[in-house]
């Protein structure tokens, strides 16, 4: 057993539940893992905000008059770099990252989507399954690529969408699960071996390493 916690950045753009729920289950002793930073592109982001008050390190990084992505994306770039991060958690960041940025971090960026991807990627997005009249729903944690939440899938959780629902309410009970899969997978990721092959994300030894059954 190692005492080992991989140190990681949380980013965001809003409320900040998810990155909560990561600081949550660090304290609990379910993840080993360090928030060394929590970077917001928006200055009013709530999420920030608690993160001071939790005495964590904080930086914003404001994208409204950043001049290009390109520009943004350097100074969020010193930021992680500074702090040391091993991973990135884009924990409701709403910015798409340029494929220069995902390089500079291969397979170390995930991201939470409250749908079942690849349905729904994108915005508004309890609205469009809604709309689209799925009986289920849920949330997905995948490794982010330069597509739009396009990346290989880590965990999913369903959500079951009920005849009363409306896009709030239907949010609200994902969020629920979001909160607890963020934490799992990334857990997952960090304390176990695991690969890619093609879009899989595959846990365990490699086969060739395998034991044949
Ligand atoms: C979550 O629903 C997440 O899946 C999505 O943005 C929302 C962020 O919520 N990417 P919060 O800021 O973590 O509360």
């Amino acid at each position: 057993m190692t005492s080992r916690t991989t140190p990681i950045a949380v980013l965001i753009s809003g409320r900040g539940s998810n990155f909560e729920a990561l600081y949550g289950a660090i304290r609990e002793g379910r993840l080993p893992a360090r928030i060394v930073l929590v970077l917001s592109n928006v200055a009013t982001a709530a999420g920030i905000e608690h993160a001071r008050s939790l005495g964590l390190h904080t930086a914003v990084v404001p994208s409204r008059g950043a001049g290009s992505r390109a520009a943004h994306e350097v100074r969020v770039r010193e930021e992680i770099e500074r702090a040391g991060a091993e991973w990135i958690c884009l924990a409701g960041y709403l910015r798409l990252l340029s494929a220069d940025f995902v390089a500079a971090f291969p397979n170390r960026i995930l991201n939470i989507h409250p749908s079942l991807l690849p349905s729904f990627p994108g915005l508004d997005v309890q609205q469009a399954a809604l709309d689209h009249g799925v009986r289920i729903s849920g949330c997905t944690v995948h490794l982010v690529d330069a597509g739009l939440d396009s990346g290989p899938i880590v965990g999913q959780r369903a959500v079951e969408v009920r005849s009363g629902d409306d896009a709030a309410s239907l949010g609200r009970r994902i969020l629920q699960q979001e909160h607890e899969l963020y934490a799992d997978a990334l857990g997952r990721l960090l304390t176990q071996a695991w690969r890619i092959e093609g879009r899989r994300v595959l846990f365990g030894p490699a086969a060739n390493a395998r034991k044949a059954d």
